[in-house]
């Protein structure tokens, strides 16, 4: 009995692990709305902006994708729109994880 309750207590912590590493597609796509992300990014419709399937496709594989991309949302760079530059939106959010998922969301998509 004692190896059994070892043994549901370890698959039980698992799957809580396994929960936190997930992505919340649902919380990522909240923050993206009330970013306004939404006004120029469709999932798989291009926009003003690329959509964030074809996103995904051209980080697939790289190391630095993460990065790059938070770095994308945060930092305002410079973008073309139209032919006028204008700085990218950032996203609304200074939570390292919120920001996190909403990227590891896009790159899952
Ligand atoms: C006014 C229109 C506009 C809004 C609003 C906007 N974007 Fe963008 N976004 C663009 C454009 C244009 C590009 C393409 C930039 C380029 O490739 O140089 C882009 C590119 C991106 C990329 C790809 C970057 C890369 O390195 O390929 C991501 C990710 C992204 N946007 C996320 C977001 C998020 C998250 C928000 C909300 C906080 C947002 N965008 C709001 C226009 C917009």
């Amino acid at each position: 009995m004692k190896l059994l309750s070892t043994l549901l207590l370890a698959s039980g912590l698992m799957a809580a692990s396994f929960a936190h590493a997930a992505v919340d597609a649902d919380a990522a796509q909240a923050l993206l709305k009330k970013s306004d992300c939404f006004k120029c990014h469709a999932i798989d419709k291009k926009k003003d902006g690329p959509p964030y399937k074809e996103v995904a496709k051209k980080y697939k594989g790289k190391a630095d994708a993460e990065d790059k991309l938070t770095k994308h949302i945060t930092l305002s760079p410079m973008v073309e729109i139209d032919g006028k530059k204008e700085e990218h939106k950032s996203i609304k959010s200074k939570d390292a994880g919120e920001i996190k998922n909403v990227v590891q969301w896009i790159l899952s998509l």
